[in-house]
């Protein structure tokens, strides 16, 4: 799509992509449901998919430059990336064959539904879809237990709804559209509990969000439980969700099956360009803390702002923001649509919710004002 397209036939295109998905616009946490023609013309602020609004660090745009001259080649003959998943071990401290390298963490989850694709599996409501989707689409029975009402994780009920059938039980940390996150004891005591009768999978696409202790990976579990597995991506902090990589981290020989379910070499998924980002990217530290500390600045603003209106969010640990609409008559993300802005709204059992992501300050600035304008909740 051209970069010059104006608003009206970009509307036009993206509403039409969305009738031919049969899908609904506003259907938040479904990320299998976003029309993949989404651009973001001049003057949107898109706060609908959670990315990182700084762009990839300056080394992985350098790498980036650098593996231009190698772009004509297979990864395998790119001598600088065939330790590619030994690199991603490294840095999490586990052995490559501990590492199943696919294009974004959505690829491990939708690998993931499809291999455990017997019996049931349990997960929460709402979470991110795409593993749940796809477990439905080839025929999981899908056993969907509400979050609290402070939106987090039932763990509790979550064990007593895995049965002899349950074959899989996902669940985010931080949570993704509630942004919540369960404390690091009491999920590792559930993984340990719950992984005795299913294979646990946690998704810690947002996990680089958080502080000491609440940043420790479900990783450290993997060793010892072969049916403990955790999904990553460098969609997030990395902010190269246009760069297509993420990662499954599990015992050896789950690895071993899931990779002989998935393109014959896992290396081949994700491009030559992508992968030396990706390594450029691990090295640059000071990007990350960068990136975190503005998302938390712009998020504690847009927090107490939204506050001094009298909208709760959900105190966030990831870099969006989850708040009840109240009252609120008709369709929020709708109506902020034709205010050029993208955020995620969807109704619930108690109620409506929106989702915003965390954008840079001065796109939380324009948000709130547009908020303060005409705000029905
Ligand atoms: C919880 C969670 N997991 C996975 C993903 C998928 O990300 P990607 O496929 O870009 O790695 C997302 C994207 O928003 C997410 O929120």
């Amino acid at each position: 799509m051209s970069s010059k397209i104006n608003r009206r036939d970009w509307l036009r295109y993206n509403s039409l992509a969305a009738i031919g998905l049969g899908i609904s616009f506003k259907s938040m946490g479904n990320e299998e449901g976003i029309p993949r023609s989404f651009g973001a013309p001049e003057g949107l602020i898109n706060l609908g998919s959670n990315e990182n609004p700084y762009g990839i660090s300056p080394k992985a745009k350098e790498a980036i430059l650098g593996m231009l001259s190698e772009a004509h080649r297979y990864q395998f003959n790119v001598p600088s990336l065939q330790s590619f998943s030994a690199e991603i071990a490294k840095y999490c401290n586990v052995k490559s064959d501990q590492v199943l390298i696919t294009a974004g963490s959505g690829d491990s989850l939708n690998l993931l539904a499809r291999h455990f694709n017997k019996g049931n599996l349990v997960t929460a409501t709402p979470i991110f879809a795409t593993l749940p989707n796809t477990a439905k689409k080839v025929g999981t029975k899908v056993i969907e237990i509400p979050l609290t009402p402070e939106k987090t994780h039932d763990l509790p009920a979550m064990l007593r709804a895995i049965t002899s059938d349950t074959q899989m039980v996902y669940l985010c940390n931080p949570a993704n559209p509630s942004s919540t996150i369960i404390p690091t004891n009491v999920l590792k005591n559930f993984c340990v509990e719950a992984s005795k009768k299913a294979v646990v999978v946690i998704d810690e696409a947002y996990i680089d969000f958080l502080e000491a202790p609440d940043s420790e990976s479900m990783i450290s579990l993997i060793d010892k439980n072969p049916n403990i597995i955790v999904v990553r991506t460098f969609s997030k902090i990395h902010a190269m969700a246009g760069l297509r990589v993420g990662f499954v981290v599990g015992h050896s020989t789950l690895i071993d099956g899931l990779d002989k379910n998935y393109f014959s070499s896992t290396q081949m998924t994700v491009s030559n360009l992508t992968m030396a980002a990706a390594l450029a990217s691990l090295k640059d530290e000071a990007h990350r803390a960068s990136c975190k500390q503005k998302n938390e600045a712009a998020r504690n603003y847009t927090f107490s702002a939204l506050k001094g209106m009298n909208i709760n969010c959900i105190p966030s640990h990831t870099n969006f923001l989850f708040f009840p609409l109240g009252k609120y008559p008709g369709d929020f993300a709708q109506d902020m649509f034709k205010k050029n802005t993208i955020v995620r709204s969807n109704n619930y059992p108690d109620g409506k919710w929106a989702r915003v992501s965390v954008g840079t300050m001065d796109e939380m600035k324009k948000f709130i004002e547009l908020m303060k304008l005409d705000w029905k909740g």
